[in-house]
């Protein structure tokens, strides 16, 4: 790839968040971006936003949970554009009800599992024919410092003891995923990291989040846009690494 093309982009669950501060940064580099979304009235008000900003954003349906909505969102994308660039899984769900792992409803890890961990593995198994024929991809996985075993082992560690047991195991799900992924993929310039946001004021992490969206889309974006020859096989938070 020269660097003169317009890269394209797709980050999954844009339509607000984090996900939706990654599509705008993205696309403010000049880059095409799709952004994944489950609504489409949802996802036309989020791309109009950064339309009207004169950016070049589209919403895409993906519901992660539904392989054939990946199947067909990939598809689209091989039809319109012949190419992806750029994969962010950011897409993710945090449902825990219970505290304790011992009273961990199996029903809540199987919904998290789907939406966290098999939804990125089948979209990365769906972008990669399409980065490795331009010779180029650049995927993100938006894990958490919740699935580092590091710190879920440390006692002293402040995150060792935040009860989301089925969204801690997904997240370090995920990361395993990123450091599968790279073995398969190593010598053809497709990097593959896994970030942590940080602690970030959305629906998810609620009004007493240090940080803005806009900050919390800081390392996914870095990585999605990493140069050629940059890391991957990374753990990263505050463009920094994290232990896994
Ligand atoms: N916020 C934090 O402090 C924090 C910290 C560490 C990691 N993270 C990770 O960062 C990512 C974004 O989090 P956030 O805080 O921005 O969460 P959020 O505000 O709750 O947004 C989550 C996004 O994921 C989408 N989504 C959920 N299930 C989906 C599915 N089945 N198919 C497609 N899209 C789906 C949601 O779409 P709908 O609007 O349709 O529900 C929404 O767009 C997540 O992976 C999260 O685990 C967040």
């Amino acid at each position: 790839m020269t660097s003169t093309e317009k890269k394209v982009a797709l980050v999954t669950g844009a339509n607000k968040g984090i996900g939706f501060e990654i599509a705008r940064q993205l696309a403010q580099q000049n880059i095409t971006v799709l952004m994944g979304v489950r609504d489409p009235e949802r996802g036309a008000a989020a791309a109009k936003q950064l339309q009207s900003d004169g950016r070049d954003a589209h919403f895409l349906v993906i519901d992660v949970t539904r392989p054939a909505s990946i199947k067909a969102a990939v598809g689209k994308i091989n039809n319109d554009y012949k190419r992806l660039d750029i994969l962010v899984n950011n897409a993710g769900i945090m449902i825990d009800t219970q505290s304790d792992i011992l009273a961990l409803d199996p029903a809540v890890l199987h919904r998290t599992l789907e939406t966290n961990v098999l939804g990125p593995l089948l979209l990365a198994q769906a972008g990669v024919p399409l980065m490795k024929s331009n010779g180029y991809g650049r995927i993100v996985n938006m894990a958490s410092t919740l699935g580092s075993l590091t710190d879920s082992a440390n006692p002293d560690s402040p995150y060792a003891s935040v009860p989301v047991p089925a969204y801690r195991l997904s997240k370090t799900l995920l990361n395993g995923i990123t450091v599968q992924l790279v073995r398969e993929l190593r010598g053809t310039n497709i990097l593959v990291n896994s970030a942590c946001p940080g602690w970030v004021r959305t629906d998810m992490g609620g009004d007493q989040a240090p940080l803005t969206p806009a900050q919390g889309a800081d390392t996914p974006v870095w990585l999605a846009t990493l140069p050629d020859g940059g890391p991957t096989g990374g753990f990263f938070r505050d463009r920094q690494p994290n232990p896994w």
